[in-house]
């Protein structure tokens, strides 16, 4: 298993008991790439690192009976999961996008994916198999974060967590997968170009996550889904309650008008294969 494989399957469990409040705060996060998408009724459509799934069920819908959405991820429990959420209806596959010649099933008439080509360990890979498991002329519509100055509250997570729950993998640094490892979209054309689409747009893209002002648990759900998620499940409760608290006061600034409201800058992409 690579290291970033070995992450996920740590990180799985922490993404699978926050699967609903991911789905429902986390939806401004690829809802411009689910419009850019396009899909129609009866099309086969891709889900790049589908997590529990959520996205996929969604493109279900849109592409009705007669068509299909397939979710993959490397991480077999979010798979599992995604299953059992979602039924029969979207199909869902284990595998990874940087290993495969072409994702079974191929081909696709267009492919999609939330917040997941940043993380990749080798983009120009993962990128390439998804192109060979396009048709030709088939779309890709994917959203990922821009730098951190457009996501001012996502370390937070991650620097209020540690002290009580370390230790933490370290951070990415530079063009490493991390949450801005796509920050500069010179970097993202090169790739795109390099793994064999064109037509490639990268628009800036300015959402807000609405959560609810309950701070234990968008603390938790935050922690649950960042990297200090699996220290945090090792932990003992006194040392969760404190990540917690330490998470919600670097949230604070965050806090309005009866909830959080967490600004997140996106760089939503398109190409053809
Ligand atoms: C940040 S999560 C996003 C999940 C989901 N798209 C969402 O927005 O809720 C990234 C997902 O990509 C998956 N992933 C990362 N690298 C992968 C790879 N090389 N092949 C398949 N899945 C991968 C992880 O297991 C994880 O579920």
């Amino acid at each position: 298993m690579t290291s970033t494989a070995a992450f996920w399957a740590q990180a799985a469990p922490g993404w699978i008991t926050q699967a609903d409040r991911q789905d429902e705060i986390g939806r401004p996060l690829g809802a411009v790439a689910l419009d850019q998408l396009r899909a129609r009724p009866g099309e086969r459509i891709l889900d790049v690192g589908c997590g529990c799934g959520g996205t996929t069920a969604e493109i279900a819908r849109l592409v009705g009976p007669e068509g299909s959405a397939v979710g993959l991820d490397f991480a077999e429990e979010m798979v599992r999961a995604a299953r059992k959420r979602f039924g029969l209806g979207p199909e869902f596959l284990v595998g990874d996008i940087e290993a495969l010649e072409v994702v079974p099933g191929a081909p696709f008439d267009a492919a999609y994916s939330r917040m997941t080509l940043m993380l990749l360990s080798d983009p120009v890979a993962g990128l390439s198999t998804v192109r060979r498991s396009l048709r030709a002329g088939g779309r890709l519509a994917a959203t990922v974060f821009r730098d951190g100055g457009a996501n001012p509250w996502l370390p937070a997570a991650v620097r209020g967590a540690a002290p009580h729950v370390g230790p933490l993998p370290p951070m990415p640094a530079g063009d490493e997968p991390g949450p801005f490892a796509f920050a500069d979209p010179a970097r993202v054309t090169r790739i795109l170009g390099a793994a064999g689409f064109n037509t490639i747009t990268i628009e800036p893209h300015d959402v807000m996550l609405d959560a609810p002002d309950e701070p234990d648990i968008v603390a938790e759900w935050l922690i649950e889904v960042g990297p200090a998620g699996g220290a945090y499940r090792r932990a003992a409760p006194d040392a969760q309650r404190s990540a917690r608290a330490g998470v919600a006061g670097l949230l604070e600034p965050f806090r309005r008008h009866g909830g959080y409201r967490l600004p997140s800058g996106l760089w939503s992409i398109t190409a053809i294969a």
